[in-house]
C-alpha cells in the first residue's frame, strides 16, 4: 500500500520506535526491502536520492516500479515512497511523478530562504496527501553529491522549520553519510534533547544510519527520532555477498552467470540488513 509517511511516523512517534528508510538503487534492492518489510509486517519508507533517480532513468520509472511491485508482490504494509535530499525543483518532479513523500534539504540555504522555500512545499504537499522533510543543520559526508559539513542544528530554527506543518524533521546532531570516522565524536544528545523539547510530537529523522552503534540508535529513538535512513550499509551487504560468490567461482559453474543467479547473494543480503535494523529500530509487527 503506498501512502504518504505521515501516520506511520506519528505512530512511531507515539509509540517510541523508528521506522526505516531504506534507499533503493534498483528492481532488486527495491523488491529485497519490500519483501522483507511485508515478511517482518513492518512500515518502511523507500528513500530516492537525486542520483539513484537519475541512475533508474528519472522518477517516473521509479514511481511506476515501486507502485506495480507492491500490486504484484501483494504488499500490504504501508510503504512510502521518498525523494532523499532533494533540490525544489526535485521535490516538483517528484510530486509530478506521484511520489507520496519528498525531502526539501534547504539546509544549505540561510534560513530565511529555507524557511520560504519549505513553506511553498508545505501547501503542495498539503494539497496532494504527501508528507515533506525538511533539514536543518547539515548531515556530514558526502552522498550522491550531495555533501554536508556536518554543524549541529540550531533548536530555534528547528522549531521554526517544524512550525511551518512539515510532517518530519532532520537535524544534523553530529551524524554522518557513509562510514564513520575512526574519531568520530558520536551524536550530539545534547542537541537532540533541545530540538526533542522545542519541536514537540514533531518525528525527528536520523540520517547517517550506517555504522551508528546499538546504543546509540536506542538512545536517539527514546529522545523522538521516529525515521531513520539506511543507504551505504544495504551497499556494502551487497558487494560483500556479490563478491564472495564471485571469489568462489559460483559466476563460472554452470549458468552461474545468469544475473538471476548472480545477483542473489546479494539481493538476500540487503534482505538480512534491512531485517536486522528493522529488528534495531522496533518496526517489526507495528503494520498489523
Ligand atoms: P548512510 O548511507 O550513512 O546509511 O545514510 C543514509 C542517509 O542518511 C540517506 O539520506
Amino acid at each position: 500500500m503506498l501512502v504518504s509517511a505521515k501516520e506511520m511516523l506519528q505512530k512511531a512517534k507515539a509509540g517510541k520506535y523508528a521506522v526505516g528508510q531504506f534507499n533503493i538503487n534498483n528492481l532488486e534492492w527495491t523488491k529485497a526491502i519490500l519483501l522483507t518489510a511485508e515478511e517482518l509486517k513492518s512500515p518502511v519508507i523507500l528513500g530516492v536520492s537525486e542520483g539513484a533517480g537519475k541512475y533508474m532513468t528519472g522518477y517516473k520509472t521509479v514511481s511506476a516500479m515501486v507502485k506495480a511491485m507492491i500490486e504484484e508482490l501483494n504488499i500490504t504494509v504501508p510503504v512510502a515512497l521518498h525523494l532523499d535530499h532533494g533540490s525544489y525543483d526535485g521535490c516538483m518532479k517528484c510530486i509530478e511523478a506521484g511520489f507520496s513523500s519528498i525531502m526539501f534539504d534547504g539546509s544549505h540555504y540561510p534560513i530565511d530562504e529555507n524557511i520560504a522555500k519549505t513553506k511553498e512545499l508545505v501547501k503542495i504537499v498539503e494539497e496532494k496527501g504527501m508528507s515533506l522533510e525538511a533539514e536543518v543543520g547539515s548531515i556530514g559526508g558526502e552522498e550522491d553529491g550531495v555533501v554536508g559539513k556536518g554543524e549541529c542544528a540550531d533548536p530555534n530554527e528547528c522549531k521554526m522549520i517544524a512550525d511551518l506543518g512539515v510532517t518530519m524533521l532532520a537535524a544534523g546532531i553530529g551524524n554522518i553519510h557513509g562510514k564513520y570516522p575512526e574519531n568520530w565524536e558520536g551524536l550530539s544528545f545534547e542537541t537532540l534533547e533541545a530540538i526533542s523539547k522545542l519541536t514537540g510530537d514533531m518525528p525527528l529523522v536520523l540520517h547517517g544510519g550506517t555504522g551508528i552503534p546499538e546504543d546509540m540508535i536506542k538512545k536517539a529513538i527514546s529522545l523522538g527520532v521516529a525515521k531513520i535512513n539506511v543507504n551505504t550499509e544495504c551497499q556494502l551487504s551487497f558487494a560483500a555477498a556479490t563478491r564472495e560468490y564471485v571469489e568462489a567461482g559460483k559466476d563460472l559453474q554452470g549458468k552461474g552467470f545468469d544475473p538471476r543467479k548472480l545477483l542473489a547473494p546479494g539481493t538476500e543480503a540487503i534482505k538480512a540488513t534491512v531485517k536486522e535494523k528493522m529488528e534495531l529500530f522496533g518496526s517489526i509487527g507495528k503494520a498489523e
